[in-house]
């Protein structure tokens, strides 16, 4: 089967290893597989390590499934999405694993093939469908209302220019339906000017929009992080790649709701409320690429990784000493 060729570096490689413990074996998940960089190191680690790699682009998979058919029947792939993780391991027969990867975003293979449409750089169909079902990006374009244009560009893409965007898109379509990545670029230059030297595009917080939207990014990431934390075994850890503000926010918020142990006021002499503290920030600020990562690597730029520990089991009753 052709391997396409495709590249991906894989991000803060040697910081997701050791943040993991591959090397103590067992069982982990690769919740977005990608092209399997991360796995790798993941599987070279020990020969008592397992993965599953869980993707919702088949074409990422078969590549995938390709690079790593050296390690056999130690890599298990599944077709579908991280918020379904839950489903996935009860269906492999698994309840807690040994550690838990997600790498969220978009993989250079996907930015890189004009046909999938998710780079204003390069024409295409407006696509930007990680998976190989369900609404395109340009079926959004040509279905939602102005008001619904204006929240999307605004709360996904932080536009400032989000209302007067959205109205020379709704105009636009009237005319005829916007169907490439070229044609949604242009719009918004017509609205907020020309690219200047040594800015970002003024396309992209736009196109990150339209992306989010799209693929339902945000909507389910925090159920995915709650079922993450409740399949880590005693020890396990949960390392969170993210890109952008939104997606960071979400990670850290949901990593702060899980490590809060007792919330009952400092008077009370015992906890009543019966929080007790199972899970630990392995990191307590973000780890971000080095700059030495960055120069071999300069899509890295915008990452930071996240880790959580589970430190003890669930539940504890009323009366616990308050820590
Ligand atoms: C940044 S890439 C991962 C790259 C991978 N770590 C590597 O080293 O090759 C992100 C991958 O996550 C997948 N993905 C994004 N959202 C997903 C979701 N909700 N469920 C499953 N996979 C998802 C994308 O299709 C993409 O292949």
């Amino acid at each position: 089967m052709p391997d396409d060729g495709a590249v991906h570096v894989p991000v803060l490689l040697r910081e997701v290893v050791a943040a993991l413990r591959p090397e103590r074996g067992g069982v982990y998940v690769d919740a977005t597989l990608g092209l399997g960089g991360h796995a790798r190191a993941l599987l070279e680690a020990s020969r008592e390590t397992r993965v599953i790699g869980i993707d919702r682009d088949p074409s990422a998979l078969r590549i995938a499934r390709e690079r790593l058919l050296a390690f056999g029947d130690r890599l298990v792939t599944v077709e579908g999405r991280h918020e379904d993780l839950a489903a996935h391991l009860d269906r492999l027969g698994l309840g807690r694993v040994d550690g838990i990867l997600a790498d969220l975003g978009v993989s250079s293979m996907q930015l890189d093939l004009a046909e999938r449409g998710f780079s204003f750089m390069k024409e295409g169909p407006l696509d930007m469908r990680m998976g190989a079902s369900g609404p395109s990006a340009a079926d959004l374009v040509a279905t939602a209302s102005r008001e619904e244009l204006t929240r999307i560009f605004r709360e996904w893409g932080e536009e400032r220019m989000a209302g007067p965007i959205a109205r020379r898109v709704v105009e636009a379509r009237d005319t005829a339906p916007i169907r490439t990545t070229g044609e949604m670029r242009s719009l918004v230059l017509k609205v907020l000017g020309p690219k200047r030297p040594m800015h970002k595009d003024p396309a992209t917080r736009v196109f990150q929009a339209l992306r989010i939207a799209t693929n339902r990014e945000l909507v389910e990431l925090e159920r995915f992080l709650d079922d993450a934390v409740q399949r880590l075994a005693l020890g396990a850890r949960l390392s969170v790649l993210s890109y952008h503000s939104l997606e960071d926010r979400i990670v850290k918020h949901t990593f702060q709701r899980h490590t809060a142990g007792c919330t009952c006021p400092p008077s009370f002499p015992v906890c009543v409320c019966s929080r007790r503290r199972v899970m630990a920030l392995v990191t307590r600020r973000s780890i971000r690429p080095t700059l030495a990562e960055l120069g071999e690597n300069p899509r890295a730029r915008s990452a930071r990784m996240r880790v959580l520990e589970r430190v003890a089991e669930n539940g504890a009753g009323p009366g616990t000493p308050q820590g």
